[in-house]
């Protein structure tokens, strides 16, 4: 059942008021403590006894139900066991009725945490798992992930990869993998299994092997080992996510091997106990020197298609390059047929104005499964935004792409702006407030608001198809003269935009790189030809003269700057909204957004200055007044 109610209601709370500094995420239920609920001694039990405002629920086991579905009537829930109830539990407290079953078994945060207590690309402050200060979960560390584990559980994500893709080999020593079994046992009442990210050298450097080639004997035993070690102390960890021959990271390739030997000789080894291997297909550079690096993916595992072992997924990020406010999606989704494939979304923002900007990154996602149809995945990953920061996102407004991975992840059908207003409503909601008639205004803006902040970003940072034109190495500001001739050119952003004065834009059709025939019909053709491919994707695929008129008449030049003035504008509308949204929102949360979105509008701003006068130094004067 939708629900109608305002995000913002008029309830007075009748309990003290707690401080809200954004700690309680989405999770800000009033304890009422009058519900009789009958069933289980469980989780759901537990949840709807402190906050259900109801008299009375009944928890009902049915083994007959599907894994992880519920199904509510009334006040009544019923699943097949006790995780399915504390899913019903949290969708009963959301308001929900009838029967749901998650789309995916496979629905996994990624940590990029690391060992030393840092997060590679994390902007929330330190690693909510790993202090290099103390070797052991103290009790502060336990509740925390408790949090973190019911945070989850409220929105359906079932698995955790607690650490870095760029892994350290000394996750699988013995003091880790201890205190990984404790994370475990704090995760599994509320469904989690948790899973490492692993790096393809360990057996050299804590086996003291004298290689790691997939096809030694002695490394496939020192894994089979490992497994053994860790299904003992985790009987159900989940398995490895890998990231191999890439960005430096070791892998097969070291050795002359396949993707296929390397993932399959670690498949062989967890298989036993039921785990999987998760292995990524970002990989680029050694193996294609001088090859668009948009079609590396694909060249490098097209021919390992159908050669993976059947606990072996393959996990692609949703678009070809890396996480930028806009791509097309990734075509190696259209060229691996015999491979179950993962989509790796993220959820921190590392390219998309990171905690300080609010955009609500949902629509992106929808888009993408727009391409990507959900049926052609087997699950989902997200690259989690969480971090020791007190409202665990550094932006209040990036909870609510964590809540919206786990959304769609359950449900990749429910589109953005439902799951907007779910999570406006739970995380400003029952505010203490006076009935007053600009309510229903004030609420439609705030979801207009984070429903344009995606569009918007891109406008400010990457209009029409630019990409990947930041400064170099920390992503926040723009620097599209971006050159350093000792880098990789795929490093440098001259490479991806190749302004010169005749036009912008890459040349990937079939007169350039013919990026486009990586993809199916009807894109291959549609993205091919100048005149079709859509003006959002036009410099991703053409270098487009300065003087080329575009749908609405105007000059590629013109549109440009058309574009970075809205993106701009956007930004100062949406801080007029949350002017206007002072009355209604508490002090904490409404001052510290709104430092934010000034910064917001300070880097936008650049943005728009940067590369207007940059690619202005492209356009003639005379091709500029035309
Ligand atoms: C990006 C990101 C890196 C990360 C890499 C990956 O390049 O900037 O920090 O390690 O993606 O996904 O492996």
């Amino acid at each position: 059942m939708k629900r109608i109610a305002l995000f913002v209601t008029t309830l007075a709370c009748a309990i003290c008021v707690m401080a809200e500094d954004g700690s309680r995420l989405w999770l800000r239920y009033e304890r009422v403590q009058k519900a009789e609920v009958t069933g289980p001694e469980c989780i759901a039990k537990e949840e709807l006894r402190n906050y259900y405002a109801g008299e009375k629920a009944n928890l009902v086991i049915d083994t007959s139900m599907p894994e992880d579905a519920y199904n509510i009537s009334g006040s009544t829930i019923t699943a097949k066991n006790e995780i399915g109830l504390m899913y019903g539990a949290y969708a009963l407290l959301r308001g929900e009725s009838g029967y749901s079953a998650p789309y995916w078994k496979l629905r996994i945060l990624n940590h990029w945490d690391n060992l030393d207590g840092s997060i590679e690309r994390g902007y929330a402050g330190k690693s909510i798992f790993w202090d290099p200060e103390k070797n052991e979960i103290g009790k502060e560390k336990r509740d925390l992930i408790k949090e973190y584990a019911r945070a989850n559980a409220s929105i359906g994500i079932n698995g955790t990869v607690l650490n870095n893709v760029n892994a350290s080999p000394k996750m699988l020593s013995a003091p880790y993998i201890q205190q990984v079994k404790e994370i475990a046992a704090i995760l599994r009442p509320y469904g989690i299994k948790v899973y490492l990210s692993v790096n393809f050298a360990s057996p050299m450097a804590l086996g003291k092997l004298k290689t790691a080639d997939p096809l030694d004997k002695n490394v496939v035993a020192w894994w089979k080992a490992k497994a053994k070690e860790i299904y003992q102390q985790i009987p159900d960890f989940g398995g490895f996510l890998v990231k191999a021959n890439s960005e430096g990271q070791p892998g097969p390739g070291d050795y002359h091997r396949t993707h296929a030997q390397g993932a399959n000789m670690l498949a062989d080894a967890v298989k036993p106990y039921g785990g999987i291997i998760m292995w990524r297909s970002f990989v680029y550079g050694a193996n294609h020197k001088g090859e668009d690096r948009v079609k590396q993916a694909v060249s490098e595992f097209v021919n390992d298609d159908g050669k993976f072992r059947d606990n072996v997924i393959l996990q692609s990020k949703n678009g070809p390059l890396d996480f930028q406010p806009r791509e097309p999606y990734a075509p190696i989704f259209d060229n691996m047929h015999k491979t179950p494939q993962m989509a790796e979304l993220q959820i921190t923002q590392e390219y998309l104005g990171q905690s300080r900007h609010l955009v609500y990154l949902a629509p992106m996602w929808e888009e993408f499964f727009g391409f990507v149809r959900p049926q052609r995945l087997i699950g989902i990953a997200g690259v989690a935004n969480i971090g020791l920061d007190k409202n665990w996102c550094g932006h209040h407004f990036s909870q609510a792409n964590w809540y919206a991975f786990g959304r769609l992840a359950w449900n990749p059908l429910l589109s953005s702006e439902q799951i907007a207003r779910e999570w406006l409503e739970e995380t400003f909601g029952d505010k203490r407030l006076k009935e007053d008639s600009r309510l229903s205004t004030i609420n439609h803006q705030l979801l207009d608001m984070m429903m344009r902040s995606r569009e918007a970003c891109v406008d400010y940072m990457m209009p029409l198809g630019l990409h990947h034109i930041f400064k170099f190495d920390h992503h926040y500001g723009p620097e599209p003269d971006g050159f350093i001739a000792s880098y990789p050119l795929e490093w440098c952003p001259v490479y991806y935009h190749k302004a010169d004065s005749l036009g912008v834009g890459f040349n990937r059709s079939h007169t350039g790189t013919d990026a486009t025939s990586q993809y199916n019909e009807p894109y291959r053709s549609l993205y091919d030809d100048l005149s079709t491919c859509p003006e959002q994707y036009l410099l991703w695929f053409h270098h487009v003269p300065w003087t080329y008129r575009m749908k609405d008449g105007s000059t590629l030049w013109e549109s440009l700057q058309k574009h970075y003035d809205h993106g701009v504008n956007e930004v100062e509308d949406f801080l007029r909204i949350w002017q206007n949204a002072k009355p209604y929102i508490d002090e904490q949360r409404w001052k510290e957004t709104d430092e934010r979105l000034h910064h917001q509008l300070e880097n936008a701003r650049e943005w728009r200055k940067v590369c207007l006068n940059y690619f202005g130094s492209f356009v003639s004067s005379h091709t500029s007044k035309e």
